[in-house]
């Protein structure tokens, strides 16, 4: 059994009378790649953002190492070695790529506060991410690709324990898919623990040694890829009527 990294506790957020994430308990274990799916509106992100403290909780708790974490601010977090991606990209306008990930080299857990160090170690990150020939391109020239993975870049410049990564996949062709998957495993290799929320079902089965399913704010599924894929509940509630139909054919032969 190794080691969980993060718990969450009956971790809940109401918008209003919307229940967008209610009563889920969920555990991370150190250096595991644990994927979230769900359907459109199921509560993925808003549970992310509870994590790493862009929201707060309605009800529950979240330790990072045994720490009480929830409540704390943002930056705090950052601080203590979780960073996120965001399925929104938004970068630093008027600013290149090495200045928008040089800032969280800066601020980063080890707080660099050196702008000649940080520029080095920005430097490298956009190497890992293969955006080194980019590095003095201004941010609104990136593709989509591109955008993914500064964002990617802009996570790791706090050298991070634990990466939160929300549809780092959306939107990419093949061949970048698997760019961003072998990254993700390279990550993964030098011991972060990722957690990574994605709709692109052969990325995540592939990349995730365990999955949790949320729907309607609920968690309603846990498992390995294979567990998941098989889960009835799963398949009628997450990848609906037109899979089970496929599957059903499947079996038939
Ligand atoms: N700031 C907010 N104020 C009000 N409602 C919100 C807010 N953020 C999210 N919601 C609602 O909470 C629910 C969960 O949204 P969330 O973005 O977490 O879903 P998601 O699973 O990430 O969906 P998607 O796959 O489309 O990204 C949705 O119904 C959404 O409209
Ligand atoms: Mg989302």
């Amino acid at each position: 059994m190794s080691t969980v990294i993060l718990e969450g506790k009956k971790v809940s957020k109401k918008f209003g009378a919307l229940k967008a994430v209610w009563r889920v308990d969920f555990q991370v274990r150190q250096g595991e790649i644990l994927g979230i799916i769900g359907p459109n509106g199921a509560g993925k992100t808003t549970l992310l953002s509870m994590i790493n403290g862009t929201e707060t909780l309605s009800e529950g708790e979240i330790f990072f190492k045994r720490e009480k974490i929830s409540g704390l601010k943002p930056f705090r977090i950052a601080e203590k070695g979780i960073s996120r991606t965001f399925q929104v990209v938004k970068p630093f306008p008027g600013m290149t790529l090495l200045e928008n990930v040089a800032i969280g080299a800066l601020f980063g857990k080890d707080k660099i506060g050196n702008a000649k160090i940080a520029q080095e170690k920005t430097r490298e990150i956009l190497d890992r991410v293969n955006l080194g020939g980019k590095a003095d391109v201004a941010v609104e020239n990136l593709n989509i690709s591109e955008r993914k993975r500064l964002e990617l870049a802009r996570a790791l410049a706090m050298d991070p324990e634990l990466i939160l990564m929300d549809e780092v996949m959306a939107g990419l062709n093949r061949a970048e898919l698997d760019l961003i998957m072998e990254l993700i495993q390279n990550l993964n290799k030098e011991g972060r623990t990722i957690v990574l929320i994605e709709h692109v079902m052969r990325a995540i089965m592939g990349v995730s040694q365990r999955i949790i399913v949320i729907h309607h704010g609920k968690k309603i599924a846990e498992g390995t890829p294979e567990e998941i894929k098989n889960n009835d509940d799963v398949i009628s509630a997450y990848l609906g009527a037109r899979y089970a139909k496929m599957r059903g054919r499947n079996a038939e032969g």
